[in-house]
């Protein structure tokens, strides 16, 4: 049953309302003041399907009352509301529609216009509602899918390399540690653990003997592998819904005194969240096992990452790595 509340400061408003509602099965509530209404949807937590509000009352007019009813914490469910109004200038109903109300019932009260405007707005709101959610939840499942995919994608890189197990779903999440104490907001974390888990996808463009070769590379082998930032970053530009994507592909082995490849940028010309991602990769590479070690004592590792502040890392972010390494008392953070 639909439920509707009436606010009029005139008792016989009330009345006829209220009764040619009831007649038509709607359940009405029916107050007195703008305050009222108030309290009846913040204090008593009620939520009626439509609002019918007088426009002229003692103490808070319609326009206040529908100010201070938006302005609350229901307004992203918000309630409709149509005013009741003697008034038929222009200047009111504009000043009545830019304040939110759907639309306006004349005095005197005629049963049927005013059942058809009520029965009308209660239906698009509920189909607007509907479709909101529709959306939400298509945009959600969305989102889902897409992780889904960029999880599975990371997984083959990691396929490539018999010694690189987990290595992108690691560097993702020391990546989304880092930033999370840097300060970064919960999208942009979000974001930086996309980046970290596609940093190597340019790996998928190297041959797999190459990724695998047990010893020595050659010249050649070791261009082809330096080859994979940048086409990461062909691969991920096309992602064209996160422009940012491509960064961490792109600049994850750029070091902090310039010495790194592809670009050789130095300092802050390396994007923030390639210098995040550079510390996770080097710490995740040295805590993991490979073919000719196993990982590395925590004590060794804390000492490179120190070792490496200013040259091959960007020093903040060097220094939050080592706050985890200090942190993580029996080393649980490695492959
Ligand atoms: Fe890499």
């Amino acid at each position: 049953m639909n439920w509707v509340a009436v606010v009029d400061d005139e008792e016989v408003n009330r009345q006829i309302v209220c009764r040619v509602l009831k007649k038509s099965d709607y359940m009405v509530t029916a107050l007195e003041s703008g305050q009222e209404l108030l309290d009846f949807i913040y204090v008593k937590g009620n939520r009626p399907d439509l609002i019918i509000l007088d426009i002229i009352m003692p103490q808070m007019d319609g326009f206040e009352t529908i100010k201070r009813l938006q302005g609350g914490s229901f307004s992203s469910n918000r309630i409709p509301v149509i005013f009741l109004t003697g008034e038929t200038t222009e200047e009111v109903e504009k000043q009545g529609l830019k304040l939110g109300a759907e639309d306006f019932v004349r005095k005197p009260i005629y049963p049927d216009v005013l059942l058809h405007r009520v029965g009308r707005i209660i239906e698009l709101d509920r189909m607007h509602r509907s479709m909101a959610q529709e959306i939400e939840s298509k945009a959600a499942e969305c989102e889902s899918l897409s992780r889904h995919v960029v999880q599975t994608l990371a997984e083959a890189i990691d396929a490539k390399d018999t010694y690189t197990n987990g290595h992108s779903d690691r560097v993702a999440v020391y990546s989304r540690e880092i930033a999370k104490r840097f300060g970064y907001s919960e999208k942009e974390q979000d974001d930086i653990y996309m980046m970290g888990l596609l940093h190597d996808v340019g790996k998928i463009g190297v041959p797999d003997e190459i990724i695998n070769k047990p010893g020595k590379l050659t010249d050649e082998e070791f261009e082809a592998i330096k080859s994979h930032p940048v086409t990461g970053e062909r691969i991920l530009k096309k992602v064209k819904e996160m422009p940012k994507l491509s960064v961490g592909a792109r600049w994850h082995h750029e070091k902090y005194d310039g010495t790194g490849y592809p670009d050789g940028l130095k300092g802050e010309e390396i994007l923030e969240e390639a210098r995040i991602i550079a510390v996770a990769d080097a710490y995740d590479a040295m805590t993991s096992n490979r073919s000719y070690r196993g990982l590395l004592p925590q004590s060794k590792v804390r000492e490179e990452i120190e070792r490496g502040k200013g040259t091959q890392f960007d020093p903040v972010f060097a220094d939050i790595m080592i706050q985890m390494i200090d942190e993580d008392k029996d080393y649980l953070m490695h492959e």
